[in-house]
């Protein structure tokens, strides 16, 4: 088997919670229509932290978990789109913070699928036998809200902040699959512009997103659902073995379009998006986090994590808990 072990996980949100209601003071929108047409209630947004700050509370809670210190990682990777600077990587950041000396670090950017591809990349680092990769950190940490145009309420009400992780190692008996794919399209685009966010007194040079909901919000069921199909048909499954899955949280209406477009009940996709939006790269890990530490998740249950997003990208994995 190439399978992979969760030894620990962890999450962290920004205390600030920005409701429906406050969005609607600024731009012209409404509680009614964003809970309807999204599903958020309410997001976590960040009044100063950036991405690495949160990726190393994360980082520190995991190796408490773990009861590891941090010499013993063998690699730390983080999946983020929002990154503190272009270089160092947040990862980097993270490697010396946490005191984890000489130990490497990558950042992976694959916008909302960024969790599942550094989840990815790391069981491949642990399956290369004799290189002494026996325990992989992967964080997927995002500021999304640095980067929002707080003057369009077709995207300022969809994003909060957070930050979410495991600690992996390799497994010779839990099942584990994969299939990944990317089409290059900007119908989700981070522009280098400048903007004023009213969360906090720093003005940052950063940019706003862009995105072309309504392609987007078809893109992301069709290819999600076929993925998803294509991942059960290339382990020989069917979806009644699958205990969980726990989609990428960027809109409750794409995930309820994928639950019926796979004929499944939607009790079987786990949701958190009502509290926190769409938290991007960091989205799955902090869903994945909450199912553990709430008892959802058993020892030998089978879960698909499922991300889609910029890129665009998509992918999805199979996972023995
Ligand atoms: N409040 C009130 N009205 C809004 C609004 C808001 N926050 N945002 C958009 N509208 C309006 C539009 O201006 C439009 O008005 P019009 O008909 O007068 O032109 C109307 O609502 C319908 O807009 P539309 O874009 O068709 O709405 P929608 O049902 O597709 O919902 C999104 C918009 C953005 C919520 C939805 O398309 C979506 O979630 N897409 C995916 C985006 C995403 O998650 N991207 C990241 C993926 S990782």
């Amino acid at each position: 088997m190439n399978g992979v072990e969760i030894r620990a996980v962890a999450h962290y949100v920004p205390p600030r919670v920005l409701t429906n209601d406050e969005i609607s003071r600024w731009v012209d929108t409404s509680d009614e229509w964003i809970t309807e047409r999204t599903g958020i209630s309410t997001r976590h947004i960040s009044d100063g932290e950036n991405t690495s700050d949160l990726a190393v509370k994360v980082a520190k809670q995991l190796l408490d978990a773990a009861k590891l210190s941090p010499t013993e990682l063998d690699l730390i990777l983080v999946a983020t789109t929002t990154g503190d600077y272009n270089s160092p990587t947040v990862s980097c950041i993270v490697q010396e913070a946490i005191g984890a000396t000489n130990v490497p670090a990558l950042d992976v950017n694959a916008a909302c699928t960024g969790f599942i591809y550094g989840f990815s990349t790391a069981q491949k680092f642990l399956q290369s036998g004799g290189n002494g990769y026996k325990t992989v950190m992967v964080i997927g940490a995002e500021v999304l809200t640095k980067y929002s145009d707080w003057t369009d309420r077709g995207t300022c009400i969809l994003f909060g902040d957070g930050a979410g992780g495991v600690i992996l190692s390799a497994s010779e008996k839990n099942t584990y699959g994969e299939k990944l794919h990317a089409r290059g399209d900007k119908a989700i685009t981070v522009n280098h512009q400048e903007v004023e966010n009213p969360f906090s007194n720093k003005k940052r040079s950063l940019g706003h997103i862009a995105v072309d909901g309504q392609e987007v919000f078809k893109f992301a069921v069709k290819s999600v659902a076929e993925n998803i199909a294509e991942l059960m048909a290339h382990m020989n499954m069917s979806l009644d073995e699958v205990d969980y899955i726990i989609p990428h949280q960027a809109n409750k209406r794409i995930i309820d379009g994928i639950a019926k477009k796979l004929k499944i009940d939607l009790s079987k996709f786990y949701m958190n998006i009502e509290r926190f939006g769409n938290t991007s790269a960091a989205s799955i890990p902090i869903a994945l986090s909450e199912m553990f530490k709430n008892g959802i998740l058993k020892k030998g249950n089978k879960v698909i994590l499922a991300g889609f997003g910029g890129g665009l990208t998509w992918g999805s994995i199979l996972l023995e808990i």
